[in-house]
């Protein structure tokens, strides 16, 4: 007996199939398919309308901001009910090492201490976010921990003591590690360091999720090194924001996807994610260094590097380093150096790609959606933390007609729950966990700019998240019923 049921709403299930009409009901954390015509407590009226399982955010570094803004409201008010954090080689443990950038992203924040990867679990566990949370485990923050920020390769003892922080994280339910190889210390490792990391993986099935070390001039080479790590050490395989970055790289991911089309007829399990707009985001020390702007070979202008979130000087939020050059009465390297002495954990925006290339990735069928927001809710970061998947949905399908709706949907979906085995999640079958959005499909937006970005989306009626109804309208309800979705775990 259902709780609430939807009536004769179009139901897009999440496997890509086009929608059917019909009821939903909401039993506990539970959905029962067309339930017999008996009275609910609460009976919505579903025609004209959407519903599709909760979006899965594949791509997120929301580890702080699930124990410092549990509510979530910028990931569910934009339907997203499960978020997979630690992505880019940053994650939530060792404490030491993840509290360091943890301050970069919430400079006035106090966190509590946990131990570990099975303390950080227990934590969300004993104070739940608004939104469910899948853990990678960082491969930059382990490495941080054993080695520092040296650039050697480690010695065997090293190796080892990383292999245990990983398992660690595995025996206490990571979904999988990630690794950042433009930032510090990541980028210090080489090929053969990540496959024996990652191979700790193989016996229990893991994903290899990877910001990888070059994604301008050598964008190819690059997804042959994530290729051949999945290889070595028998894991799949996640590209983390497939692009082209920089002029001079446009057009390359017409033969990465070749690369990734390859590798899956030759057997294996490599995908991407996207995040659906032609700016990345990320730390301004990672893209400035000895007097260049750009993560490797992706050169970029001053002009294309804007501040996002600078903690303290909210008058710098929003100005390239061009202008703050002018302002400053120097140059763009010395304006650069001037941030970062301020304000060490400066994030800016980076208009890098093209709009040609984003549409070629978002059109493959190895491509699910990711938002890679960056949640410095308090400067202006970048839309896609509140924006992405409405912005696939209402823009991306229904204004440019790139796909069919039930297709981004199963690319926010069913898609990335097979990915990382969600059981009984990314799909609507009678059953299946109640993650569920209820959304207008004439309407469906996202609303922020770069300049006003910190904008929920439009069109999305109601979130549940395990069966609780958590936005309603254009309210947050102030439920908190999202779960750690544990490694092959069903709840
Ligand atoms: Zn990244
Ligand atoms: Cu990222």
């Amino acid at each position: 007996m259902a709780e609430t049921i939807i009536r004769e709403v179009d139901i897009y299930d999440g496997t890509g199939a086009e929608p059917i009409v019909g009821d939903i009901g909401i039993d506990g954390d539970r959905l029962l398919l067309n339930p017999d015509n008996a009275h609910a407590a609460i009976e919505l009226d579903g025609r004209g309308l959407a519903a599709s399982p909760g979006f899965i955010d594949v791509h997120t570094h929301d580890d702080f901001a699930a124990v410092l803004h549990p509510d979530m409201a910028f990931k569910v008010r934009g339907g997203v009910t499960t978020c997979v954090v630690g992505n880019c080689g940053m994650g939530a443990a060792p404490f030491p090492q993840a509290s360091v950038m943890a301050r970069a992203f919430h400079p006035q924040a106090q966190l509590p201490e946990w131990d570990g990867y099975a303390g950080y679990m227990d934590l969300l566990d004993a104070n739940p976010p608004g939104v469910n949370i899948a853990v990678l485990v960082g491969h930059g923050t382990l490495r941080m921990a054993v080695l520092g920020n040296s650039a050697r390769a480690p010695e065997d003892g090293e190796l080892e003591r990383m292999q245990d922080l990983l398992a660690e994280g595995l025996e206490a339910g990571a979904v999988g590690m990630s690794s950042g190889l433009i930032y510090d210390p990541g980028r210090h490792a080489q090929t053969d360091e990540l496959i024996a990391l990652a191979g700790v993986m193989r016996p229990m099935g893991g994903v290899y999720a990877t910001h990888m070390r070059d994604e301008g001039m050598n964008l190819l080479q690059s997804v042959e090194e994530a290729i051949a790590i999945g290889a070595g050490a028998g894991v799949a395989v996640q590209i983390s924001h497939h692009k082209a970055s920089g002029r001079a790289a446009w057009g390359l991911v017409r033969r990465s996807l070749q690369l990734i089309d390859a590798a899956q007829q030759a057997g294996a399990d490599v995908h991407a994610d996207q995040y659906p707009y032609t700016a990345g985001s990320t730390i301004l020390s990672a893209i400035f260094r000895q007097g260049r702007f750009g993560t490797a070979s992706d050169v970029l202008s001053a002009d294309d590097v804007v501040i996002a979130a600078a903690s303290g000087f909210a008058d710098w939020e929003g100005k390239s380093i061009a202008e703050l050059a002018r302002e400053f009465s120097t140059d763009p390297d010395c304006a650069a150096a001037r941030v970062l002495e301020s304000c060490p954990g400066a994030t800016v925006i980076l208009h890098s790609m093209n709009e040609e290339d984003v549409q070629t990735v978002m059109r493959h069928p190895s491509t699910m959606i990711g938002s890679d927001g960056i949640p410095t809710l308090d400067g202006r970061p970048h839309p896609r933390l509140y924006g992405t998947f409405a912005r696939v949905l209402g823009h991306y399908s229904r204004e440019l007609g790139l796909f069919s709706l039930a297709e981004a949907v199963y690319r926010m979906t069913g898609f990335p729950a097979a990915k990382f085995d969600f059981k009984d999640r990314g799909v609507i079958r009678d059953g299946a966990m109640a993650d569920l959005v209820l959304f207008d499909p004439c309407t469906i937006l996202d609303k922020g700019t770069f300049k006003d970005p910190n904008q929920y989306p439009v069109g999305i009626h109601k979130v549940w998240v395990n069966g609780t109804l958590t936005v309603d309208g254009m309210k947050h309800t102030g439920a908190r019923a999202g779960r750690t979705l544990r490694r092959g775990s069903t709840q």
